[in-house]
């Protein structure tokens, strides 16, 4: 077979492009970490030497650091006075944690992946199951620190308001219950727009539900939201007026335990809301969408294999089409389900009994 050199080329390129980009994303959390991205929005142009004093790291470091990061589009070279910047945008994505957009969470969810690397490679080999809890402790604040922009965006602004008649109930006092919460990143911006609502956030790792409850206590709403280890099948608690699960059903072994035990701790006029990765109605679909290969990426290496845990496993994977969560849902007992709303990242569903 003859090589086409102008496609050789171009996949050259593009496996340049993403080698590039791999090894750079220690780096971004090292800017992140040491407060590099920071440093340069808050001190506008800087030469390498000046961002190394004002973050107290080492002027040759910095300077290969700042290289790399100009190479990558992540911050601005001016090669006139030899000094680097960041725009508002890149600010924006890089260096402000409180930011919508706000994205070096994704890289360290990057890096436990590859940390967790051996593991993996057994489970292609055995078809083994690995829980959420066996992966690296990155992955976790990771996910915390990835996740919680979207919340921070998205979920009093626009999810809540989507569903028929939550917003008003919260407002009021509900009884809530946050599923599969984490570190609980969901559970404690709802309990700071609702003071009048009680919430308990569920997940069945305790390692996580620790550091829930230290990110209660550290927001002041430990007064009204408690952090409990549960499953998703068989948490504690009857007549809820919203459960909600954030980013974690597909992740689970058993969903219909989930969707059954969600409609029978339900009120009758209670509402679940679900969040679900963003995906297509096909494969094909979810291939060429923009975010298909960071969805893939990670269902292959988190969310499949946790589906796999315990028998006699799911595996739904990161991109499930509506049309089976419709199924799934209306044949565990809920007669009511829709798409309340989207982003580029997550579709929101609304459910009914
Ligand atoms: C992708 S993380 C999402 C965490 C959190 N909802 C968030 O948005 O930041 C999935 C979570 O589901 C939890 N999980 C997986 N299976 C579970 C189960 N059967 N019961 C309860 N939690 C579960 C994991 O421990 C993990 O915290």
């Amino acid at each position: 077979m003859a090589v086409d050199e102008g496609k050789l080329n171009d996949f050259m390129g593009r496996f340049v492009g993403d080698l590039g980009a791999t090894l750079s994303a220690p780096l971004v959390l090292i800017g992140d970490r040491l407060g590099l991205y920071k440093g340069l929005a808050d001190g506008g142009p800087q030469t390498a030497a000046e961002l190394a004093a004002r973050t107290g790291t080492d002027e040759r470091y910095i300077l290969e650091w700042l290289s790399n990061q100009a190479a990558g589009g992540y911050v601005e070279y001016d090669a006139g006075d030899d000094t680097f910047y960041v725009t508002e945008e890149q600010a924006f994505c890089l260096a402000d944690q409180t930011s919508p957009a706000y994205l070096p969470g994704g890289m360290q969810v990057a890096l436990s992946v590859c940390l967790d690397i051996e593991n993996t490679e057994r489970a292609f080999r055995t078809g083994a199951s690995i829980g959420w809890h066996e992966h690296d402790h990155n992955l976790f604040e990771g996910t915390e620190r990835f996740f919680r922009p979207g919340y921070v965006g998205n979920l009093v602004s626009a999810w809540i308001p989507a569903l028929e008649g939550v917003e008003e109930k919260l407002a009021a006092g509900a009884k809530v219950a946050d599923i599969g919460c984490g570190h609980g990143a969901s559970t404690v911006l709802l309990a700071e727009a609702y003071p009048n609502s009680t919430f308990v956030g569920f997940d069945y790792h305790q390692a996580s539900i620790d550091v829930a409850r230290k990110r209660a206590a550290e927001a002041g709403v430990s007064d009204r939201v408690s952090f409990e280890v549960a499953r998703a099948q068989d948490y504690p608690g009857t007549d809820y007026d919203l459960v909600a699960f954030f980013d974690c059903l597909h992740d689970m072994a058993d969903p219909e335990g989930a969707i059954a035990h969600v409609r029978q701790s339900l009120a009758a006029d209670g509402t679940w809301l679900l969040v679900e990765p963003q995906a297509a109605e096909t494969r094909a679909e979810s291939i060429a969408s923009p975010v298909g290969r960071v969805f893939y990426g990670a269902s292959t290496q988190i969310c499949t294999p946790a589906g796999r845990d315990g028998a006699p496993g799911a595996a739904l994977g990161a991109q499930v089409p509506e049309a089976t969560w419709r199924d799934l849902v209306t044949a565990n007992g809920f007669t009511h389900f829709r798409r309340a709303t989207e982003t580029p990242f997550n579709r929101v569903f609304e459910a009914r009994p």
